[in-house]
């Protein structure tokens, strides 16, 4: 980083595939990436967003691409992979974060299209994503990996089953790897977001304005969090400073779900 040569450059020649990263969580851990000196893959469905991320860190004289992918789609999400590598040299962390927030409704009227829908692009594609990044990181001796769960990975949201389970099986899928990689020097951890002010809390807002004094006391610090806290326990799960953590599940979410 040019600019801003005091922060630490702990992620000089490291790579990291960030999923989702045209927006919210992404945007911010890849902002925080590039800052840290990684070169990043931008990976989002949305051109613009994905754009926007990539001239941001460039403007601030960090290393970014940005590749436009479906995470649903194997064939995309296995030629992201090979691209990412062939740009940079090698794929050393992912975050695998990209995700949507279906419309909340009764359990018994909720339409097999939409439980789909939710589970292709949130469990799927982690799934996906995790396989090809695995393939690759087996062949190069090791790696880090970070998905996006939720508080609803460890408790249940009423009227969101397909969110839920969507999120519960990310859980499921980091703790599987995480036992049949940790050999191979391939770490895996999932982070937990609690309630976060991102477009897509935003976009729920808008339809329920009274929800969000409502949703801020449900967290017992009184708030939402911010993206970019999220984004710096995804950067220190990545980092040799966690060197001895996989398979972990980490909340950070002011205190919301513990018990
Ligand atoms: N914001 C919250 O309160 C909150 C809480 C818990 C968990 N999460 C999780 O955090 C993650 C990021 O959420 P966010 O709040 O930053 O949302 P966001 O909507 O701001 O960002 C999500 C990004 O994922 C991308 N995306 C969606 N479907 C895709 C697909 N098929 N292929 C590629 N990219 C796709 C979107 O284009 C978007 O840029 C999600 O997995 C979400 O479930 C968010």
């Amino acid at each position: 980083m040019k600019n801003l040569p005091q922060i630490p450059q702990d992620f000089q020649d490291k790579t990291v595939l960030i999923t989702g990263a045209g927006s919210g969580i992404g945007q911010a851990a890849a902002t925080l990436f590039a800052r840290r000196g990684a070169r990043v893959a931008v990976v989002d469905i949305q051109t613009e967003g994905g754009r926007e991320t990539v001239a941001r860190i460039r403007a601030e004289g960090g290393t970014a691409e940005f590749f436009e992918a479906d995470l649903s789609r194997e064939e995309q999400v296995e030629s992201v992979v090979a691209r990412t590598v062939a740009v940079f040299g090698g794929l050393h962390c992912a975050f695998n974060n990209a995700g949507i927030s279906p419309r909340p409704g009764p359990f018994h009227e909720l339409a097999l299209t939409e439980w789909e829908r939710v589970i292709a692009v949130n469990l799927t594609s982690v799934f996906l994503c995790m396989k090809h990044e695995i393939r690759h990181m087996l062949g190069a001796g090791g790696g880090s990996i970070v998905n996006t769960a939720s508080g609803a990975g460890f408790v249940p949201a009423p009227f969101l089953p397909h969110y839920t389970a969507s999120k519960h099986g990310v859980l499921g899928l980091t703790k599987v790897a995480a036992k049949e990689y940790a050999r191979h020097h391939i770490r895996v951890n999932a982070v937990c977001p609690g309630v976060t002010a991102t477009p897509m809390m935003e976009a729920t807002l808008a339809q329920r304005p009274d929800m969000k004094e409502m949703l801020a006391g449900t967290v017992p610090m009184g708030r939402m969090g911010e993206p970019a806290e999220i984004a710096e326990a995804v950067l220190w799960l990545c980092s040799d400073a966690a060197s001895f953590v996989s398979g972990e599940s980490m909340a950070v979410d002011g205190a919301s779900v513990c018990r």
